[in-house]
């Protein structure tokens, strides 16, 4: 079949993968590869058993795989042929000289960059997907003008703002779709075509057409004002266990404002995940870099509430338990960074499973889609930790069960059945406020939620 446009797309991560199954499932006429340097990430894609876990994703994969959809890891014949490249590599914070702890190490980017001037024999219009630094585009046109043969190279920023366990949903439907390009004649044109590929499906007046610097810039603030959110309610919740509030019901009170909004002010654990740490890093470190001493401070201080939130909630466990938990088995409820994923980066179930493990907890986990990751994460600690896929299972005999992920399934269990199997005085620390409180009390246990007055069976002191 002849396609209208090959569009590639290197790295086949959680944010290539879906996204070029969902355009691949949009666009019939446009022929889409992804590729990795990573083979069996490529091997997961052709298989039966994809490498990342996203409601909907498989079904779309095994529609377009093979008609319009490739997998594959011959990157340099596919960055020939593709008039459009994606670029989804990863781009962590740096671990080592200068900017560690808090820079993106833009390493895979460039690479990146310098294996397209090495294989393109056409001009090519090559897209940002990966969250970047402001003007990293910039960098990246710098070197892609080194082309050997002088070819033209037009960048644009099409930031993601696709949530895990939701990808596809928000890829279908999302509140908008950005597109940042220079503003002259060819970088207009060239936003124009990635135009076309999401009018496809998403209203017009739904594409965001706006320069390149702002386009970069826009998906780490959208990143730091969701996550800013979640450090002010988390901040609250502590106020909260104080003064006997209620954070759900400060929190519906001020949601219900409709210039504030409901949406992201779940008091939890702490917030994790691969970006919002890693983005509002960046921007602290690029707002120091220019001088911005007190627009770093405030939004490093965001970082320093979800750090505050996980150390007190480890902390409130131990002193709940009589401040020693050494031998005492406890089970973790979940350990991916949210529901409906199997993805563990930066989960606040791994600080908080470290933590315990080094007070000498005896710790069973359960996840139903992370298991494998709370593994590799762990690795080490065998021994002291054990890994069931039922929930039932991983609380038999334990003292408490920790709720560090709110999967659905964690709500509907036999609370009372959990209670018979476990050592009393049995305790439930819920960290995502996602259970029926006043019932799991009266069936025996101690509870303790997050920014709620606790119930407990002890005689106050
Ligand atoms: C994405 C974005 O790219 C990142 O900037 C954003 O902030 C988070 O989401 P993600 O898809 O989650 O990253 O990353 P990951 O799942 O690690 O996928 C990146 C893929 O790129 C990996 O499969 C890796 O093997 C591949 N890669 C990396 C290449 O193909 N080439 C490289 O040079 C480097
Ligand atoms: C985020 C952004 O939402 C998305 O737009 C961007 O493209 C990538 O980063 P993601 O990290 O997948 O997506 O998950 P998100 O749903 O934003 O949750 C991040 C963390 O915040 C999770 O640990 C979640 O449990 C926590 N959270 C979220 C809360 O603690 N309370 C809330 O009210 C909402």
């Amino acid at each position: 079949m002849n396609f209208r446009k090959n569009i590639l797309c290197i790295g086949a991560g959680y944010v290539g993968g879906p996204t070029m199954a969902v355009i691949a499932m949009k666009c019939p006429e446009y022929r889409i590869t992804v590729v990795d340097i990573n083979e069996d990430r490529i091997k997961a894609w052709n298989s039966d058993h994809l490498p990342i876990f996203e409601p909907r994703l498989e079904e779309i994969v095994r529609q377009t795989r093979g008609v319009n959809l490739f997998f594959s890891t011959d990157i340099k014949k596919n960055i020939k042929e593709a008039e459009i490249i994606f670029v989804s590599v990863n781009t962590p914070t740096k671990t080592f000289g200068q900017g560690a702890g808090m820079a993106s190490d833009l390493q895979y980017w460039e690479k990146t960059a310098y294996q397209i001037i090495e294989n393109s024999e056409d001009p090519k219009i090559i897209v940002e997907k990966s969250t970047l630094p402001v003007k990293t585009a910039q960098a990246m046109e710098r070197i892609l003008k080194e082309s050997k043969n002088h070819l033209r190279f037009e960048v644009i920023s099409n930031p993601e703002f696709l949530a895990e366990g939701s990808a596809v949903r928000d890829l279908i439907e999302p509140d908008r779709v950005l597109i940042g390009s220079h503003q002259t004649e060819s970088g207009l044109e060239a936003a124009n075509e990635i135009v076309d590929i999401y009018a496809h499906w998403v209203p017009r007046e739904k594409i965001v057409t706006t320069n390149l610097w702002s386009s970069e810039l826009s998906k780490l603030v959208a990143n730091a004002f969701l996550a800013q959110r979640i450090s002010s309610i988390n901040s609250i919740s502590a106020l909260c266990e104080k003064t006997e509030a209620d954070v759900s019901e400060i929190a519906y009170a001020v949601g219900t404002d409709s210039r504030i909004g409901s949406k992201f002010l779940n008091a939890s654990l702490g917030f994790g995940g691969s970006c919002f740490k890693k983005d509002i890093l960046n921007l602290v470190y690029i707002a120091r870099s220019y001088g911005l001493t007190e627009v770093a401070d405030y939004w490093e201080s965001v970082i320093k509430i979800n750090e505050y939130q996980q150390e007190r909630f480890v902390r409130n466990i131990i002193k709940a338990m009589f401040n020693t938990i050494v031998d005492k088995k406890i089970a973790l409820f979940g350990f991916a960074f949210k529901a409906n994923t199997g993805d563990t980066r930066e989960s606040p179930g791994k600080h908080v499973a470290k933590k315990l493990l080094e007070e000498k907890a005896i710790l069973s986990i359960t996840d139903p889609q992370a298991l494998d990751n709370a593994r590799s994460d762990l690795a080490g600690a065998d021994g002291n930790v054990c890994y069931e896929i039922d929930p039932y299972k991983a609380a038999l005999n334990t003292s408490a069960i920790v709720i560090v992920t709110e999967w659905d399934v964690f709500k509907s269990l036999d609370y009372g059945r959990i209670f018979e199997n476990m050592r009393k005085p049995a305790f439930i620390f819920d960290g995502r406020n996602i259970l029926n409180h006043r019932h799991l009390f009266k069936i025996g246990f101690n509870v303790y939620p997050i920014g709620k007055p606790s119930l407990t069976h002890f005689e106050k002191s």
